[in-house]
Parts: structure tokens; sequence; C-alpha cells
């Protein structure tokens, strides 16, 4: 996301357009949570 934002990764990108609205706190928030979610087991997709 912070790629995004500072455009490390592509302007041209939806999310560039999007990533760039959110704070640096909001960006850690976001963050935090994806990274407390458990991966799903091969049988429950
Ligand atoms: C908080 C919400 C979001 C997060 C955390 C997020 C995160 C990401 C990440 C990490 C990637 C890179 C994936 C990779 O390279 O393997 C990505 C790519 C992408 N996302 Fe999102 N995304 C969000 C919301 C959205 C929304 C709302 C849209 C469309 C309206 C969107 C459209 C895209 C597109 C088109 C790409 C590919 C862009 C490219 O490769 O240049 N994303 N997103």
């Amino acid at each position: 996301m912070v790629e995004f934002k500072t455009g490390v990764r592509s302007y041209a990108s939806v999310m560039h357009q999007h990533a760039s609205a959110w704070t640096d706190d909001e960006l850690r928030r976001i963050a935090r949570f994806f990274a407390a979610q458990s991966a799903p087991s091969a049988g429950n997709r």
C-alpha cells in the first residue's frame, strides 16, 4: 500500500488512486488487520 501511495508502484494503477487517500496511521491499521488473519485451509476454498 505504501508503495502504491508513494508511486514506487505505478501511478497509473487504480491502487495508487485510493491508496493515496489513506493516512499513514490508517495504512498501519489495515496492515495490522490483515496480519492478524489466519490463512484459509486448503479444503475450505
Ligand atoms: C484496503 C483495501 C485494499 C488493499 C489493502 C489492497 C491491497 C492491494 C495490494 C497489496 C495489491 C498488490 C497485489 C500484488 O501485487 O500481488 C493490490 C493490487 C490491486 N488492487 Fe488493491 N487493495 C485494496 C482495495 C482495492 C480496491 C477498492 C480496488 C479497486 C477499486 C483495488 C484494485 C486493485 C488493482 C486493479 C490491483 C492491481 C494493480 C497493479 O498491479 O498495478 N484494490 N491491492
